[in-house]
């Protein structure tokens, strides 16, 4: 049994997690600092860093505690080294680097966007590669090809938006402020996309764009001006999301089609999106298995930085994850 410590700094929230064999998770104690940010409508770099440097040392007794485990059984200690704001990443950093010398544990660098697809594998243990990854978070959107453990390839990724960012933008225009993906999520249970479309992003390849979709909401809405009712901005929220994820699964098949694969894994903090959840399965029908972690596991946490962690350190020694794949 080998048991790995992970931390994760690398924006608004601190995580620390105890993960047994980098499958099965011991704990994940996660802290948000979405009240320390809305007032300002998006995450304060600084702010952020040193509320990540203030609670650590408490979430880490947390997480010691509740999985049972002392520091000297720890067999890893696992952190998030990129990407994600410097000034975060480097309180991660430092704390892993402190806490692995003062216990004698070996320390490995974790890429965050790794984390992401290994968060898949904590939910269906018996999950191996080669899969396809689509990872779609607040700052990426990348089809990914996973041939075996530590291994990456990208496939697309996005030419300026992330799907994430999108629909944080999207939701600052229909006032719904911070954090936008989710309250944009349930504004668009109201709505009905038919109501007043918007385009559907279209790129050749599997390349995504969504700067030309944010422009057209923005259009709509300056045309609709002050008469502006909340049935319309429900109705917005619903043709904003479907187009944005028509665009993320029209790239998943082609990439399917393309690259054949038994296993999918839709991941990342867009993949808590209630229609991109229920829209995924449909798209990917018996042609192969997909996974898209629980709401918990999509969203910035430990536990899949010390399972991407134990992975990396035992198949990818010699690969530097700092930042892209
Ligand atoms: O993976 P994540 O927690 O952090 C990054 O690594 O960026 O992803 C955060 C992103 C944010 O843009 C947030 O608005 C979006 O995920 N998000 C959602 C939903 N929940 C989170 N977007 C749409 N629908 C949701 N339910
Ligand atoms: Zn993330």
């Amino acid at each position: 049994m080998s048991l790995t410590l992970g931390i994760e700094t690398s924006c608004d929230e601190t995580s620390v997690a105890v993960v047994e064999d980098g499958r099965k998770v011991l704990a994940n104690v996660i802290h948000s600092q979405v009240d320390l940010h809305r007032d300002f409508g998006g995450v304060v770099p600084e702010l952020a860093a040193r509320d990540h440097l203030e609670r650590l040392p408490g979430l880490l007794d947390l997480a010691l505690e509740k999985a049972s485990v002392q520091p000297r059984d720890l067999d890893l200690v696992a952190v998030t080294r990129g990407p994600g704001l410097v000034g975060c990443l480097l309180v991660g950093v430092g704390v892993g680097e402190g806490l692995a010398a003062a216990w004698d544990k070996p320390l490995t660098g974790v890429n965050h966007l790794w984390g992401h697809i290994y968060a898949a594998m904590l939910s269906r243990p018996d999950l191996e590669p080669p899969l396809l990854g689509l990872v779609v978070s607040g700052a990426h959107s990348d089809l990914v090809r996973m041939p075996e453990q530590g291994r990456f390839v990208v496939l697309g990724r996005t030419r300026d938006d992330a799907a994430g960012e999108a629909f944080d933008k999207a939701a600052r225009m229909l006032g719904l402020g911070f954090p936008g993906g989710p309250a944009l999520d349930r504004l668009a249970r109201k709505g009905d996309p038919d109501r007043r479309p918007l385009p559907r992003p279209s790129l050749p390849g599997l390349e995504y764009s969504f700067s030309g979709l944010k422009t057209a909401l923005l259009y709509r809405l300056r045309d609709l001006g002050d008469s502006v009712t909340e049935q319309d901005k429900a109705d917005l929220a619903a043709a904003f999301e479907r187009s944005v994820v028509e665009s993320l699964l029209e790239k998943l098949d082609r990439a399917l089609n393309e690259q054949p694969a038994t296993e999918i894994v839709v991941a990342g903090g867009v993949a808590a999106n209630t229609l991109l959840r229920r829209r995924a399965g449909e798209v990917v029908g018996h042609r192969a298995r997909l996974t898209m972690p629980p709401l918990e596991l999509c969203t910035d946490n430990a536990a899949m930085i010390a399972a991407a962690g134990y992975y990396g350190a035992r198949h990818a020694a010699n690969v530097d994850p700092s930042l892209s794949w």
